[in-house]
């Protein structure tokens, strides 16, 4: 990417971001029970990097082929009719929320977004409900956008869909803990599930609203799959090299859970005692140096290169399907940001 395009997609994504947290203190006004909506709302206003609403965002403009400055998101453009794109915007990224507070629990995780996690905050059953909460209140958003009832069905029919798929990807991931090996295939098929389907979502529920032929949604909804693999790939690497005060996260949590990622799978075939790299089993107890240490192993083995071709693949093929949008900057930013997805530090 070039220093241009770089300031221009870093400006794309502060706008859309302002934009997503506005509508989101608009569309989530806290109720009783005190402690359940604050609970809900907690890591909502902790941050995050809203990728996921802003790639939705920038598809429906792209499709719209119109001078952002003309835009009215809440009054947007959809062949004939008006939707408000903020609410869908809205509803992924509480999708979002709802998984990694339920995520923080499952891969016992105390950090997220820089802030304790949710369950460490508050408690367990709060975080649970918080998290479901989030989940339904998703589908309210998505159901109020206004687009012409069969569009609305087909959205809410997608999200749903991908909301399972995460719950089997979720399932897979835990799964794959105790397992000693898993093929390459079973990895991206899992991470296709946990992850990427919901930027496949992000990227074809603003074509399916504004009324997209069948082969526009199918090579949007292509597009988020590619990327957001690649994004996962990422995500681990950034586990194993970025410290925890940057990350928002802990770091090596994935080598203490014993997750199995692209880096791991391909370190055991080179014969890496992979379940050796950290001796503690505890994420508060594991030590900066003993990351550093198992970072050196598997880059000596080269699977840190492996996991880096293979999300640098995926993006070229996912920036391939753009094609079917009009050849606008809101393509360009498209095309940037599936490139940010695994140049990101954070
Ligand atoms: C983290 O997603 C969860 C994964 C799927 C790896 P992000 O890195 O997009 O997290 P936020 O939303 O910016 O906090
Ligand atoms: C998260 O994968 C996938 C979700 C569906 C949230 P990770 O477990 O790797 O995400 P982080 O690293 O905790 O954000
Ligand atoms: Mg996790
Ligand atoms: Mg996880
Ligand atoms: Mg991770």
């Amino acid at each position: 990417m070039t220093g241009q395009s770089q300031a221009a997609l870093e400006q794309a994504i502060a706008t859309r971001r302002e934009l997503v947290n506005d509508a989101i203190a608009e569309e989530l006004s806290a109720t009783e029970p005190v402690r359940l909506y604050e609970a809900s709302r907690y890591l909502l206003d902790a941050g995050g990097k809203r990728l996921r609403p802003t790639i939705l965002l920038l598809v429906a403009e792209s499709l719209a082929d119109a001078d952002p400055a003309d835009l009215d998101y809440r009054s947007f453009p959809a062949d004939g009719d008006d939707i408000d794109l903020l609410k869908a915007a809205v509803s992924v990224e509480v999708i979002q929320s709802f998984t990694l507070i339920h995520d923080d629990i499952m891969d016992d995780d105390d950090l997220r977004r820089g802030v304790p996690a949710v369950h460490r905050e508050y408690d367990l059953s709060t975080a649970i409900l918080a998290g479901d909460t989030l989940y339904s209140t998703a589908f309210e958003k998505l159901v109020e956008t206004g687009a012409a009832p069969a569009r609305s069905v087909e959205a809410v029919s997608t999200l749903a869909s991908t909301c399972t798929r995460i719950c089997e990807g979720q399932s897979l991931d835990i799964e794959f803990e105790s397992r000693d090996a898993v093929a390459t295939d079973e990895y991206l098929e899992m991470v296709e599930l946990k992850t990427a389907v919901l930027y496949a979502t992000s990227a074809a529920i603003p074509a399916v609203l504004v009324g997209a032929d069948e082969a526009t949604v199918d090579s949007l909804y292509g597009y988020g799959l590619d990327v957001g693999r690649a994004f996962q790939i990422q995500d681990d690497l950034l586990d194993l090299t970025t410290p925890s005060e940057k990350l928002g996260k802990q770091r090596g949590s994935d080598l203490v859970e014993g997750k199995q990622t692209l880096v791991t799978l391909h370190a055991r075939e080179q014969g890496v005692d992979v379940d050796d790299l950290v001796d503690t089993d505890s994420v508060e107890a594991v030590d900066e140096a003993e990351i550093e240490a198992a970072v050196d192993r598997l880059r000596e083995a080269g699977s840190i290169s492996f996991a880096r071709e293979m999300a640098s693949d995926l993006v070229e093929s996912g920036q391939e399907n753009l094609d079917v949008l009009p050849d606008n900057d809101q393509r360009a930013r498209l095309e940037d940001i599936a490139e940010y997805l695994i140049e990101r530090e954070y």
